[in-house]
């Protein structure tokens, strides 16, 4: 298994390029399903969750054809409704197709994922909003089964706002009989750029990046060729490292409007930030202020920023309460952070006092989830000698090069198997 090796110390300098968004690709990649033609994917990251999705699209019988940052999805040659178990346990996000299947087949039979380190990660909205449409819903023997000879557009409320269930709907209520309402609907870029692609195929959404979000249903979508946003979640993962390192980096083909909320609390900590069109500046070059966060839904302060942000806290002057609102279980990376020289308790469960020290120490410590696995290497920067990584397959799923990208800003970081 291959391990990330990092010799701690070095400022980050120079230049890196953001790729496309992973949380934005696996919904849009799903979205294929709904035609019967073939969409070029470009700008798509190069990870493990893009090839897992690209596998069960084939599975259910859609012709792909993938390349260097490139997918090609055929969808008008599915022939399979099934997502099976072994597939969709390598990735939660498959149960995207859900929708899309019962929307264009009627008929859905997708494993119910299971939970994973960061929370159980149930999936009841989205079944309640595709019973709100008129599908029958069984859950039987691990399987989710949903069927529906055509879905009717309905009004649905979420109890709190979901992506990846906002997503699920907007894609099953786009070719329902009649109007839908989504309300309290997630508010994303992610959301944003599918409601975009949806309407380019023809569907007919509005208010998508609001929480009412509208859609009158249509007979069929035609394919279309779309570009993937960039990451704002790996544009903040560079953010935060260079404030942690101390440096100037400069941060391209990355969108500013999509991170107000990571580059508020940067600014809070004393680190400069400016921002282009498409580019965003980082300079640290004074000792780090410690500030409270608490994880929101977008535009709020994002619960994939808060490991990384926690790491930067630890070596921040003065004390930090960061409190996670959407996951139950996401301070995993808190024990190896501790292994690391840090001081940080956990009360209750969801918020955790960080007391910033002056060094991090360099140790051998092991990722539990993707996020975690980005805190980890941001430590690794800074601590005193070096860090080895262990399970970063973690990491993998959902940044690209990582280790490239930041070795070309200065750091001392290798991949050892
Ligand atoms: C998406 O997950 C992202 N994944 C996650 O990113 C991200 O952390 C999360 O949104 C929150 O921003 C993708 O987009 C593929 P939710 P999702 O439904 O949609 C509860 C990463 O690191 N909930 O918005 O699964 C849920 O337990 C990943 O890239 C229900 O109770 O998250 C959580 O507490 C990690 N019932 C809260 O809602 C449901 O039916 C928000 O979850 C659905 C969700």
């Amino acid at each position: 298994m291959d391990k990330i090796k990092i010799t701690g110390g070095r400022q980050l300098c120079g230049e890196v390029d953001i790729s496309g968004a992973k949380n934005a690709a696996l919904p849009l990649i799903a979205s294929s399903i709904l035609v019967k033609g073939k969409i070029c994917f470009t700008n798509v990251p190069d990870l493990m969750d893009i090839t897992s999705i690209r596998l069960l699209l084939e599975d259910l019988g859609a012709t792909c054809k993938a390349s260097k940052n490139y997918l090609e999805v055929d969808g008008s040659s599915i022939n399979k409704i099934e997502a099976e178990y072994d597939l969709v346990r390598k990735m939660r996000a498959s149960i995207l197709v859900l929708c899309p299947l019962v929307a264009r087949f009627g008929h859905a039979k997708v494993s119910l994922p299971g939970g994973c380190a960061i929370g159980a990660r149930p999936v009841n909205m989205h079944l309640a909003g595709l019973e709100a449409l008129g599908a029958s819903i069984k859950i039987d023997h691990g399987y989710i089964e949903a069927k529906a000879s055509r879905l009717i557009g309905n009004d649905i409320y979420f109890d709190m706002p979901t992506v990846t269930g906002t997503e699920n709907l907007m894609m099953a209520a786009s070719l329902a009989k009649g109007t839908s309402v989504l309300r309290n609907a997630a508010r994303e870029p992610e959301i944003v750029a599918l409601a975009d692609a949806l309407n380019k195929m023809g569907a007919k959404i509005k208010g998508a990046g609001t929480t009412i979000i509208t859609i009158e249903g249509v007979k069929t979508l035609s394919p279309v060729d779309i570009k993937i946003i960039p990451d704002r979640i790996e544009t903040g993962t560079f953010m935060v490292a260079a404030a942690a390192t101390g440096g100037d980096i400069l941060i391209k083909g990355c969108e500013p409007d999509h991170i107000g909320g990571i580059i508020n609390k940067l600014k809070s900590t004393g680190t400069i930030v400016k921002s282009f069109t498409d580019s965003i500046r980082i300079i640290s070059n004074k000792p780090i202020k410690s500030v409270d966060i608490k994880t929101l839904p977008y535009p709020g302060f994002p619960t994939d920023m808060q490991a990384q942000f926690m790491t930067l806290m630890t070596i921040a002057n003065g004390n930090s309460v960061i409190h996670e609102s959407i996951f139950e279980n996401r301070f995993i990376h808190a024990n190896e952070l501790l292994r690391m020289g840090a001081n940080i308790s956990i009360s209750s469960g969801n918020v955790a006092m960080v007391r910033g020290v002056k060094k991090l120490q360099a140790a051998q410590v092991m990722a539990s989830d993707l996020r975690a696995s980005a805190s980890l290497v941001i430590a690794g920067l800074v601590a005193d000698g070096t860090t080895i990584i262990s399970r970063i397959y973690h990491m993998d799923r959902g940044y690209e090069a990582i280790e490239k990208k930041f070795s070309l800003l200065g750091a001392k970081i290798e991949r050892i198997s």
